[in-house]
């Protein structure tokens, strides 16, 4: 009997140790209200869960409860008018505009004092990452840097590029980009055009 006892007891310890809450690192910088709403909505359901959380963000919250930490990078706005104006008259192209949007913000993040100084705290841990995939994998480099797993939040609709992160690119006789106007079934100069959309923005993201 005191075996069976011992042995729902270890059970139910064990059982508890799943509900701790964990360190969760919140990477939602992009220096635009509605990704800041969003990244928001996913700290605000990790507190209540009990989850500890650190939350790079433009949008710093007025009053910060105790079990979150905010990486303030809200000088980035600022300056994100000049660097994006810069890229829209270098980059006309809209697939190569996109993807050099994504890079050049996303270097603001990682190049942020605050960043790199959040970085460089000694003896820093966490769980896992959630960060905002945005036409690039550049935050994928923090899940490296902590050792940690990392989970993609992403906004936009299920297309090729999020597919590709998940498993291989799709078929592009079947699957349109984002921002194409075509709708599946495609004809088949259409399907050349997704090909070339797919093959120059893998290649601006690799070579540019
Ligand atoms: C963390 O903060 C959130 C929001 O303020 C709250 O709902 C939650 O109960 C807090 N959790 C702990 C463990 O303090
Ligand atoms: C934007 O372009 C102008 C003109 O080439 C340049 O002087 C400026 O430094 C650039 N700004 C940024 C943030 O790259």
């Amino acid at each position: 009997m005191t075996a069976t006892y011992n042995t729902l007891l270890l059970i139910l310890c064990s059982l508890t140790d799943v509900c701790i809450g964990y360190d969760i690192l919140v990477i939602f910088p992009e220096p635009t209200k509605s990704h800041g709403i969003l990244g928001d909505g996913y700290v605000r359901l990790l507190l209540e869960a009990n989850h500890k959380v650190t939350y790079i963000t433009p949008f710093p919250w007025k009053e910060t409860p105790s079990n979150l930490t905010v990486v303030d990078i809200s000088s980035n706005l600022a300056i994100s008018g000049e660097y994006m104006a810069n890229v829209t008259a270098e980059y006309t192209d809209q697939d190569t505009f996109l993807q050099m949007l994504s890079y050049t913000f996303g270097r603001m993040v990682v190049t942020h004092p605050a960043v790199q100084s959040f970085l460089r705290i000694p003896g820093q841990k966490f769980d896992v990452i959630v960060a905002e995939w945005i036409d690039s994998e550049m935050y994928s480099s923090f899940a490296g840097y902590f050792s940690i797993p990392l989970i993609w939040a992403v906004s936009t609709q299920l297309y090729w590029q999020p597919i590709r992160l998940m498993d291989e690119v799709p078929n592009p006789s079947y699957s349109v980009d984002v921002n194409s106007g075509h709708i599946p079934p495609l004809k088949f100069v259409w399907r050349l055009q997704e090909l070339k959309t797919q093959v120059k923005k893998q290649w601006v993201l690799r070579c540019s």
